[in-house]
Formats: C-alpha cells, sequence, structure tokens
C-alpha cells in the first residue's frame, strides 16, 4: 500500500485529514485504527486521527503495537497525540482541569536535540501562529526520548516529538481551515518528514487505470455488471468507469424512477445517458411501489430504511430476471456515504445511506458489488468524470440524496402550535429579533453523534450579518436545538400555522416538485458562479389551511462533510418566497441558516 495511513480513532476529522493530504498530491487511506505493521507494509507515513473517546478509558481504541516500530514515521492528531504519550514507554495522559476548545496559539519550545530533524513539521510556520483545538486530556508526561516541541496557554505539551524515530504528536487539529498554517504543517510531514515525493491526482490517467484494472480484477473475465444509476455524477462516473473497463456490451443500467424525484427529472436524466453514449440504461417506472413502501411512516430513519428496502426489491425483480451467476451489482458509493452510515468502525451512525442498508451489506461481504468509487471524495469523483468525458450535465449536477424528495418531505403524527423558550428569545432578543421554536425536528450532527432536535424560527427584519451571527449562538446555547431557520414570508400572520399530522402523498411531492422547480430556476440565474453546493427544498408539516410550508436551504461545501449556509440578499430571498408562495399548496416559506455542523444538509 502507498501513500499515506490514515488511522481512525472515531473522529469525523479523520476523513478530513485524509482529503488534505490527497490535497497534498498524495493518495491516503482511512483504516481501522488497530491496523497492523503487515498490513501497512509499503505504506510512507502514518497519521493517527483525533476522536471522541479519552485514552484513560477502559476499551478506547488503541493502535497495533507493530506499528511503532515500523520505521515510518507517524503523526498523532488530538487523540492520536495523546494515544501515542499513552502507548510509549514512560508516558502520562490525564485529564485536564478544563476542557481547551477552540482557537489557541502555539508557541515553539526550545528544543535540545538537533533543530533540523525536530523543527521539520513547522517549517515555514511562525512562532505564536492560531491553531485549534477540542480535547480534555493532555499529555502530562512525555515518554521517554520526546520532547516538546510547542505549548499552548492551557496545554504544556501541545506538540511533542521523538526525533530519531520520527513520531509526532500535536494536540491541536492542523486538518481544519482554523488552524492558520495547518495544511503547511501536513505537507510537512509528508514532504519532508516521510519524504514523499508523490504527485497523486484522483483524475491521473495512472489513477483511473488502475482503478479499470480493480474493476476487471473484481468483475472477472466474463461476468456483466448491472448498475441501477440515478443520474447523478457517482453512478454515471461508477458506470462509465465500469463500461471502459470491460467494454460497453458488459456494463448495463436501470435508471429506476421512485416517484421522489424532481420535476422532469427522469426524462432529463434519460436523455444526458443518450448523449454519454451510455447504451444499454433503460428506465423503470416503480413510484407506486416506493411509495407503498414509505406508507404512513414518520419516522426519518424508519422512512431511509424503507426505501432501501423497496430499492432492495426492485434491485431484486431485476437481477432475478437476469441468468445467475453472471451478474455483480455496479454501486456509485462513495467515501462520505460509506462514513456516514458507520462504516468505519469508530465512527457513530449518523444516518443510514440507502446503498448502505443491511442486505447490501451482506452482499458487498459475499463479493457481489462493484463499488469502483468508494475510495474517493465527490469533488474527486467530478474530476474524474471531466476526465473521462462526461457531458456536464452528468458531472455538475448537485448532489441529490438516493432517497430522493421523501427525505425532504418531512411527516410527523403529532399535532403542534408554538412555543417560546425564554432563553432562546433572550439570545434572539440581542440581535433584535424574535425566535420561537418550531415544533418539528430535524437531523443534525454535532460532534460526532447524531442529533434529531428542533428548529429555531427567526422573525423580524432580514439583517445578514446579525442571522450569522445570530445562528451559531443559538445552536450553541440551546441543547434541543440543531438548526435554525428565517421566516421570510407567508400568506397569512404566522400564528395562524400549526404542525399537523402529515404523511408521504403523491399530491403533496407534486407540490413539493413545482416548488422546488421555481427554486432552481431562480438560484440558476442568480448563482452564475456556482458557489451553492446544494440546495434542498423542503416540505415541512407546519400548514395554514392546509397548505404546507417550504424550506429553502442553500449550503456552500466542498464535499458534503461540512457546510456553510449560502447567504443569500434579501432581493433574491424575496423573489424565491413569491415564486413559491404562488405555488397552490403552499403557505409559507423559510430560509435555513444553519451550517453544517450542527445541521446536516438535508432536513432528515
Ligand atoms: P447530510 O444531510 O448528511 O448530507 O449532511 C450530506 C450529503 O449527502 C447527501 N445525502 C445522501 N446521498 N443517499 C445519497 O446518495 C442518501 O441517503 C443521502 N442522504 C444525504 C446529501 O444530499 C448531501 O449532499
Amino acid at each position: 500500500m502507498q501513500g499515506i495511513a490514515v488511522l481512525d480513532a472515531g473522529g469525523q476529522y479523520c476523513h478530513l485529514l485524509a482529503r488534505r493530504v490527497r490535497e497534498v498530491g498524495v493518495q491516503s487511506h482511512v483504516l481501522p485504527i488497530d491496523t497492523s505493521a503487515d498490513q501497512l507494509a509499503g505504506i510512507g507515513g502514518i497519521i493517527i486521527s483525533g476522536g471522541p473517546r479519552s485514552v484513560t478509558e477502559a476499551g478506547s481504541p488503541r493502535v497495533h503495537q507493530s506499528i511503532l516500530s515500523m520505521g515510518v514515521p507517524i503523526l498523532g492528531i488530538c487523540y492520536g497525540h495523546q494515544l501515542l504519550a499513552a502507548t510509549m514507554p514512560g508516558g502520562v495522559v490525564k485529564p485536564s482541569y478544563s476542557r481547551e476548545y477552540g482557537l489557541a496559539k502555539l508557541k515553539f519550545a526550545r528544543l535540545k536535540s538537533s533543530p533540523t530533524e525536530s523543527t521539520a513539521l513547522f517549517e515555514g510556520v511562525p512562532d505564536n501562529s492560531q491553531v485549534w483545538v477540542s480535547h480534555g486530556d493532555s499529555v502530562e508526561r512525555l515518554p521517554e526520548c520526546f520532547e516538546v516541541l510547542g505549548a499552548t496557554e492551557d496545554c504544556a505539551v501541545a506538540a511533542m516529538v521523538h526525533p530519531s524515530k520520527s513520531i509526532y504528536g500535536v494536540q491541536f487539529h492542523p486538518e481544519v481551515t482554523h488552524s492558520e498554517f495547518g495544511q503547511r504543517i501536513l505537507e510537512n510531514f509528508i514532504r519532508r518528514v516521510c519524504r514523499s515525493d508523490s504527485s497523486w491526482r484522483p483524475s491521473s490517467a495512472e489513477t483511473i487505470d488502475a482503478i479499470k484494472a480493480d474493476i476487471r480484477t473484481n468483475v472477472g473475465p466474463t461476468k456483466k455488471v448491472l448498475f441501477f444509476v440515478s443520474g447523478g455524477v457517482d453512478s454515471s462516473v461508477a458506470y462509465k468507469l465500469c463500461a471502459d473497463a470491460l467494454g460497453e456490451d458488459r456494463v448495463h443500467g436501470v435508471y429506476v424512477d421512485t416517484g421522489f424525484m424532481r420535476k422532469n427529472e427522469s426524462a432529463d436524466v434519460m436523455s444526458a445517458y443518450e448523449k454519454a453514449g451510455f447504451k444499454n440504461v433503460r428506465l423503470r417506472d416503480a413510484s407506486a411501489e416506493f411509495l407503498g413502501a414509505v406508507g404512513r411512516e414518520t419516522n426519518p430513519e424508519t422512512k431511509r430504511q424503507r426505501i432501501g428496502v423497496a430499492f432492495l426489491a426492485v434491485e431484486n425483480d431485476v437481477l432475478e430476471h437476469l441468468p445467475p451467476g453472471e451478474w455483480l451489482l455496479g454501486q456509485g458509493t462513495i467515501y462520505p456515504d460509506t462514513i456516514e452510515s458507520g462504516g468505519t468502525r469508530e465512527s457513530a451512525l449518523i444516518k443510514t445511506h440507502h446503498n448502505r442498508v443491511p442486505e447490501l451489506l451482506r452482499r458487498i461481504e459475499a463479493g457481489e458489488i462493484v463499488e469502483p468509487l468508494v475510495q474517493f471524495y465527490k469533488d474527486e469523483v467530478r474530476e474524474i468524470g471531466r476526465a473521462l468525458g462526461l457531458p456536464v450535465r452528468l458531472i455538475e449536477k448537485q448532489p441529490f440524496p438516493g432517497p430522493g424528495l421523501a427525505v425532504r418531505f418531512l411527516c410527523t403524527d403529532e399535532r403542534a402550535t408554538w412555543s417560546e423558550n425564554a432563553k432562546l428569545s433572550e439570545v434572539a432578543a440581542r440581535f433584535k429579533l424574535r425566535a420561537r421554536v418550531l415544533p418539528v425536528r430535524g437531523v443534525g450532527v454535532q460532534g460526532d453523534e447524531r442529533t434529531y432536535a428542533h428548529t429555531a424560527l427567526l422573525t423580524g427584519e432580514y439583517i445578514e450579518l446579525a442571522i450569522a451571527e445570530l445562528a451559531p449562538a443559538i445552536t450553541n446555547s440551546l441543547r434541543d436545538v440543531n438548526r435554525v431557520a428565517f421566516w421570510a414570508g407567508a400568506k397569512g400572520s404566522i400564528d395562524e400555522f400549526a404542525v399537523e399530522p402529515t404523511t408521504t402523498t403523491r399530491e403533496g411531492l407534486d407540490v413539493l416538485r413545482e416548488a422546488d422547480a421555481c427554486v432552481r430556476d431562480i438560484l440558476a440565474e442568480y448563482d452564475t458562479h456556482k458557489r451553492i453546493w446544494q440546495c434542498p427544498v423542503v416540505m415541512i408539516p407546519l400548514k395554514r389551511h392546509g397548505e404546507s410550508t417550504i424550506v429553502i436551504r442553500p449550503v456552500e461545501s466542498h464535499d458534503g462533510m461540512t457546510a456553510q449556509y449560502a447567504r443569500l440578499p434579501w432581493p433574491v430571498i424575496e423573489r424565491i418566497t413569491k415564486a413559491v408562495l404562488a405555488v397552490s399548496g403552499v403557505a409559507a416559506l423559510l430560509y435555513d441558516v444553519t451550517n453544517k455542523p450542527p445541521a446536516t444538509i438535508e432536513w432528515e
């Protein structure tokens, strides 16, 4: 295995780390924390990620001892830093008196050993630069032969090194952008400490050839691959890779119309496939089956599971008609899909992706599935798609979840009205806004945990900067609020609205489709620079005279793992509000102003 291994101690950040390594031009692999030296043969360096546990707890993640004597440079980050201290002879880690969280200044220490070896990690980094920290434990005593490289005000061992073994530990997170020279530090580790001169790119001819070679090995000389294509970039690129690797005749596609598609989506997708030269893709209308599967279910996680099972039923039906033993199933699964469903051992379940439901996991284990993009992030998949010459329509399409509009159509069994929360009102009043608790729950992610909590609804004058500051202030101070939305406009007074029991219906989906199409048209005109990465349009069961509320959720993101809400100027919000309120069945428009974390991009 070549490149850099990122050993997963359970933090979401381990995947950000893997991305940062790739940005340097080196292949990275996220692997279980206890991967052994034998399994890492050939690796150029090891990074041990942060994680939510404490090394002082029994049963917390440990590295395999064999990696410590491989002679390969190691960089431990946060939990990884403490783990090194706790694992190497003489080191001691203890809970700190106070949790250090947020920004800190990294002050370099005077070194006893050869300065060049020790300071390779901080080459070009000025003293007192800003770093981002989040930890409760600290290294209290250095392991033998280690030296302190740097400290922050609250942490005496913020960076350490074993000079002759090139083992480094940093308490801060170089992978997050709040660490001013974080990327430089990672680059120093890779280029200067590990001495890697790789120029890996996901879309280089070499990488693409390696993916195709893997496909040929996995599929074998005669079998064929069937894809359930969605019109999105992932399945399109995966399909194209397989078609190029195996020949067009050995790759077929079925596009399943779940009934949860956007307006005109199916026709547009089929014509894009035609343009891409995909000869063997056919459409199957399964809208009745999917609607039936979701039924009257209102719990988001159960809805997802049911949609997953419905996909499988359609898939099984298609597969049953194929000659046995001749076909494998192709999937466009990418890295984050496996991560957020708890795909690596240490990551907590955030939400189940439709292509990681138990039956599919069984098939993956049985070797019946081909997933050529499972090592790549979204923007890397796009890069590969461009290199393969796919039409822009398939590559540049905003990401759209597999379960489609079903996860943007919030359902509930409850009937509820507004509730005030004194603390919420007080925080909002500081910004001259009113806030109340919207009695609808949505999914979020805080730390490494999934949350299912309420939204704070702001009313008053739209002042862009105040709202940008207020939204995090609210989610930081109220535990049962993971999202904030602004009341942009409505057909009546807010007090006329209440949450009413709602289940998924074709008519309701049609209203959502119309609203979504309006928002898409306006944003396409406004966002000519494609700043907005994705804009879910969500229908929530907050109603007035039977008409529902629509939420727009424009976000800027790199890969969907983290996101900032896209700040829209008021005239654009006003235009969207006017257009969406003109759709029959819609009574109000909200604008979601939450980052990820604490809210996920989708509402469920
Ligand atoms: P969240 O809501 O988890 O979304 O912040 C991150 C990205 O993943 C997309 N998403 C999905 N994609 N199947 C998919 O193929 C799914 O079940 C699914 N759920 C969320 C979401 O649209 C965003 O781009």
